[in-house]
C-alpha cells in the first residue's frame, strides 16, 4: 500500500471539501484550464512536504493535471486534515499524513514521501520550512562523514532525523548522493524556510536551485497577512473558546505574520502590546496604534501570549513561570522553538495535563506555586494545530505561485544552484487571476501613460524591489 493516512473511509468527506475549495481557488483552477492541455511537468516527480490540507489538496491535483507524478507529506504532525489525505490518496496519490503523527513517523513520512517504489528520488520539491530538503542535505553530509550522526544532541528531533539517517546509509551509503544528484530544484513556500536555503546558499552548501515563493508579493503580503489574520484567532478560538474582547494580547513579532496577527486579535478587540528587535518595525506597530514593549513588560498583565517570530527563545520557560494565572500561550511561526517547550516540560514540579488531545491539542500545565498556563498545538504553528489554517482563497495566491516556481524549474532544469525570486511578472498575473472572483476590474494604462511613467504597458509595474 503506498500511503499511509488515518482512515480510509473518509475520503467521501475530504472529496466534498476540495470541491468547496476548488471554488475558492480561482489562480489554481485557472492554472489548471491554461496549462493542464500541455502537461508542462509531465515525466516530472514531485515530492511536496507542505501541511495536508484541502488548500494543498487542490495544489497537489493542479500538479497532477499538469502532468506530474506527485508524493507528499505534511510539514508538521499536527496540520493535517484526515479527510482531505483520504480524498486524495484515494485519487491515487502516495500521501503519507495523518493529525497527531509521532516526530518518528513524521520524518518516516517525509522519508517515504521523497522515495519512489524503485528506489528513486524526485526531479523537484514542493517545501514549506525546508525539512523535505534539509534530509537529502543531511543525509549526503552524513555519507561523506557518518561521524555527524554520532554528535551529541539536545535536540529531540535532531536525534530522530540522525536515527533515521543511520538506518538509510546502513541500507545504502550513496542513497542520498543518488537523491541529489536528481534533484532539479526546490520551491520554498515559507519565510523560515527561505532563511535556511539562504544559510546554506551562504555556507556554499545548497545543492540544488531554490525559487523563493515567499517572498513574492502576492504569497508574502496576501498569505502571511491576510491568512494570519483570518486563521490566528479562529485557532485560539478552537481552542480555548475564550472570549478574546477585553483580555491583553502579547504579540512577539510585527513582521507580515506579525501584523496579520495584530489585526486579528484587534479585530476581537484585544488591548494589543507587540514586542520587536527591529526598530522600523516597532514604529509600525506604535503607527498602529499598538503598545510596543517588552515580554518581560507583559508578563504581569498580558491575557494571551503569540510568538511570530520566526526566531527561537522568544517566550522562556521563566517568562511562563511569571505569567497570570490561566494565561494562554500560542505560537504561529513555523517551527516550535520560539516558546521553550522543552525547557517547560523539564520545569521542576511541573504537572502538564493534555486537555482535549490530537484533533486540537491543549495542554495546561499547573506550576508549583499552583498558577497554570495553557499551551497550545504543542508551541507549533497554532492556526494549523488547533484550527484548519488559511482560508482556499488566501492560499490560492500562494499555491499558483507554487505552480509557476515548480513549471520554471521544469523548464530551466540546469540553472546554476541559488535561491531565486519568482519573476514579477508572474507575481502580477497571480494577483490578476483573482481579481475577477472579487468583482474587481483593472484599468489598462494607455501607451502615453505607460510612456509618461515608464513602465510598459501590460508591466510589470512596480520595481522587483518595490516593498509593498
Ligand atoms: P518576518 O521576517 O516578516 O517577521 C518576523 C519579525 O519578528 C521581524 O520583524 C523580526 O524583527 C521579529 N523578531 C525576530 N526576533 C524577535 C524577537 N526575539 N522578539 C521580537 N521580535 C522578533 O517573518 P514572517 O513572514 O512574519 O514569518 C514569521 C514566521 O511565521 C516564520 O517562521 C514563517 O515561516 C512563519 N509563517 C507561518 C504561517 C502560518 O500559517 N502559521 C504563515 C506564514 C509564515
Ligand atoms: N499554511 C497556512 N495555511 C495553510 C493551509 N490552509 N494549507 C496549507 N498551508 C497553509
Amino acid at each position: 500500500m503506498d500511503y499511509k493516512v488515518k482512515d480510509m473511509a473518509l475520503a467521501g468527506a475530504g472529496r466534498e471539501e476540495l470541491i468547496i475549495s476548488e471554488q475558492e481557488m480561482p489562480g489554481l483552477m485557472a492554472t489548471r484550464a491554461k496549462y493542464g492541455p500541455q502537461k508542462p511537468l509531465a515525466g516530472l516527480k514531485i515530492t511536496g512536504s507542505l501541511h495536508m490540507t484541502a488548500q494543498t489538496g487542490v495544489l497537489i491535483e493542479t500538479l497532477r493535471e499538469l502532468g506530474a507524478d506527485v508524493r507528499w507529506a505534511s510539514c508538521n504532525i499536527f496540520s493535517t486534515q484526515d479527510h482531505v489525505a483520504a480524498a486524495i490518496a484515494e485519487a491515487g496519490v502516495p500521501v503519507f499524513a495523518w493529525k497527531g503523527e509521532t516526530l518518528e513517523e513524521y520524518w518516516d513520512c517525509t522519508y517515504r514521501a521523497l522515495t519512489w517504489p524503485d528506489g528513486s528520488g524526485p526531479d523537484q520539491i514542493v517545501d514549506d520550512g525546508g525539512d523535505a530538503t534539509l534530509l537529502i542535505h543531511r543525509g549526503c553530509k552524513a555519507e561523506n562523514d557518518p561521524a555527524i550522526l554520532d554528535e551529541p544532541t539536545d535536540v529531540y528531533e535532531m536525534q530522530v532525523i540522525n536515527a533515521l539517517l543511520k538506518r538509510v546509509l546502513k541500507e545504502d551509503p550513496r542513497h542520498w548522493h543518488k537523491v541529489a544528484a536528481n534533484v532539479k530544484g526546490v520551491s520554498e513556500e515559507t519565510t523560515t524556510g527561505v532563511h535556511r536555503l539562504l544559510q546554506m546558499e551562504e555556507k556554499k552548501e545548497l545543492l540544488f536551485q531554490a525559487i523563493n515563493v515567499n517572498d513574492a508579493v502576492t504569497k508574502s503580503k496576501f498569505d502571511n497577512v491576510y491568512g494570519c489574520r483570518h486563521s490566528l484567532t479562529d485557532g485560539i478560538k478552537r481552542a480555548m473558546d475564550v472570549m478574546i474582547a477585553g483580555k491583553v494580547a502579547m504579540l512577539c513579532g510585527y513582521g507580515d505574520v506579525g501584523k496579520g496577527c495584530a489585526e486579528s486579535l484587534a479585530n476581537e478587540r484585544a488591548r494589543v502590546l507587540v514586542s520587536e528587535v527591529d526598530p522600523i518595525c516597532a514604529l509600525q506597530a506604535c503607527m498602529a496604534g499598538l503598545q510596543v514593549c517588552t515580554v518581560e513588560d507583559a508578563l504581569p498583565v498580558a491575557d494571551i501570549y503569540v510568538t511570530a517570530t520566526g526566531n527561537c527563545s522568544v517566550i522562556t520557560a521563566e517568562h511562563m513561570s511569571k505569567m497570570k494565572d490561566q494565561a494562554i500561550v500560542c505560537n504561529i511561526g513555523h517551527f516550535d522553538n520560539e516558546i521553550e517547550v522543552d525547557k517547560l516540560n523539564k520545569w521542576p514540579g511541573i504537572v502538564r495535563k493534555e486537555i482535549k488531545g490530537s484533533f486540537c491539542p491543549v495542554s495546561r500545565y499547573t506550576f508549583p506555586d499552583s498558577h497554570c498556563i495553557y499551551l497550545l498545538a504543542e508551541g507549533r504553528l497554532v492556526n494549523l494545530g488547533c484550527a484548519t489554517g488559511h482560508p482556499s482563497f488566501v492560499m490560492s495566491n500562494s499555491f499558483t505561485n507554487q505552480v509557476f516556481a515548480q513549471m520554471d524549474i521544469a523548464r530551466n532544469p540546469d540553472r546554476p544552484v541559488g535561491v531565486y525570486l519568482i519573476n514579477k511578472k508572474l507575481d502580477e498575473e497571480v494577483a490578476k487571476l483573482h481579481l475577477e472572483k472579487l468583482g474587481a476590474k483593472l484599468t489598462t494604462l494607455t501607451q502615453a501613460q505607460a510612456d509618461y511613467i515608464g513602465v510598459p504597458v501590460e508591466g510589470p509595474f512596480k520595481a522587483e524591489t518595490y516593498r509593498y
